[in-house]
């Protein structure tokens, strides 16, 4: 049977947190183990220019960030191939193309756009560039460059999924059938509250536990988790509906979560001491990524031979792409 590929990635703008963990890359590791997918992750670095013109050291440094946290969590070079968005020229040959066939105001409609630019004021002020807006082009070319089919999401990425099959209908209504309409499949992954009780983990908020934290990091943040704020004395009776600390057990104390939420509603168990138990737990998942990550540190050259060799791989599906799309356009001039 032949199988079907997952095209995904993220922008290579800073370090991932446990709320991508729980978020995207648990998944990520567990599909690469499935013999029905064949799985691609792009490192989008021409998409993370779209918000970041203006800062490309950061994106050029965030490349071997997002690799280091691809790696240490588990994902498998051998298995699933990670790539260079901008070193796939087709992609941006492509985005020229679609750029046809989407609307500006079907863009300004596209909720994932709208919000994001509400969210960047600062960098765009009242007039969102050109390239921003477009970007859900330049991601259909990602998908459809690759052949994917199957694109796993979290519910705010959506949008951008309908928006490229979209395009592929139009594409192929009017080119002829060349390209494949992507699903998108929603992960049962969840949204991971911040360490404030806000509903995003996130840099700018300062409430994220990285992958990357080192032992004291983690335990540090997590004395700083927010409890419910009416549980003064340790055997005052306490509301672990609204205690971060108790939010973050039911992710890392699987099994003891049932008897925290018992314990801290009977006031048996403080705060800090709770605290230190998840911090423990914490770290004993994060342990075995920070040693993944120490030994890819010290091998930046495995790095680069990842990046090369998932690009050039990558590259063969975008070439095969472009013939064809440049084929139904009739844009193949002496091809033979
Ligand atoms: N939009 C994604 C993000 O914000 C990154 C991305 C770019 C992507 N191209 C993609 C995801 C193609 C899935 C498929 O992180």
């Amino acid at each position: 049977m032949e199988k079907k590929r997952i095209v995904t990635g993220d922008r290579p703008t800073g370090k991932l947190h446990i709320g991508h963990y729980f978020g995207s890359l648990k998944n990520r590791v567990k599909l690469q183990e499935d013999d029905k997918y064949e799985q691609y992750i792009l490192i989008a670095d021409v998409q993370a220019l779209t918000d970041n013109f203006n800062n490309p050291e950061k994106v050029r440094k965030n490349v071997r960030e997002l690799v280091l946290d691809y790696l240490s969590v588990g994902i498998n070079p051998e298995k699933t191939t990670i790539y260079i968005q901008s070193l796939i020229p087709e992609t941006a040959e492509l985005t020229v193309f679609y750029s046809n066939l989407v609307t500006i105001a079907r863009l300004e409609r596209n909720p994932t756009v709208k919000t994001e630019i509400a969210q960047k004021r600062d960098l765009f002020g009242e007039s969102v560039t050109y390239g921003f807006l477009g970007y859900p082009v330049s991601q259909a070319a990602d998908i459809t460059a690759m052949d994917g089919t199957i694109v796993p999401v979290g519910e705010d990425q959506l949008p951008l999924i309908e928006q490229c099959r979209e395009i592929v209908r139009k594409f192929n209504s009017i080119y002829g059938d060349v390209l494949k309409e992507p699903e998108a499949v929603l992960s049962d992954a969840r949204r991971i509250k911040g360490l404030d009780g806000n509903e995003k983990m996130g840099k700018s908020l300062g409430n994220a536990i990285y992958l990357s934290d080192s032992v004291e990091e983690v335990n540090k943040k997590v004395m700083s988790a927010v409890t419910d704020p009416g549980r003064i004395r340790k055997d005052d009776k306490g509301n672990p509906d609204i205690c971060m600390v108790s939010y973050y057990h039911n992710l890392f104390s699987k099994d003891e979560y049932k008897n925290i939420c018992e314990e801290c509603r009977n006031g048996q168990r403080g705060c800090v001491a709770c605290k230190k138990q998840l911090a423990q737990n914490i770290n004993k998942t994060l342990e075995p990524f920070r040693e993944k990550r120490k030994y890819y540190e010290q091998h930046p050259e495995i790095i680069d031979e990842i990046l090369i060799k998932g690009t050039e791989k990558a590259r063969i599906t975008a070439k095969e792409t472009m013939k064809k799309v440049k084929k139904a356009m009739k844009l193949d001039y002496f091809e033979k």
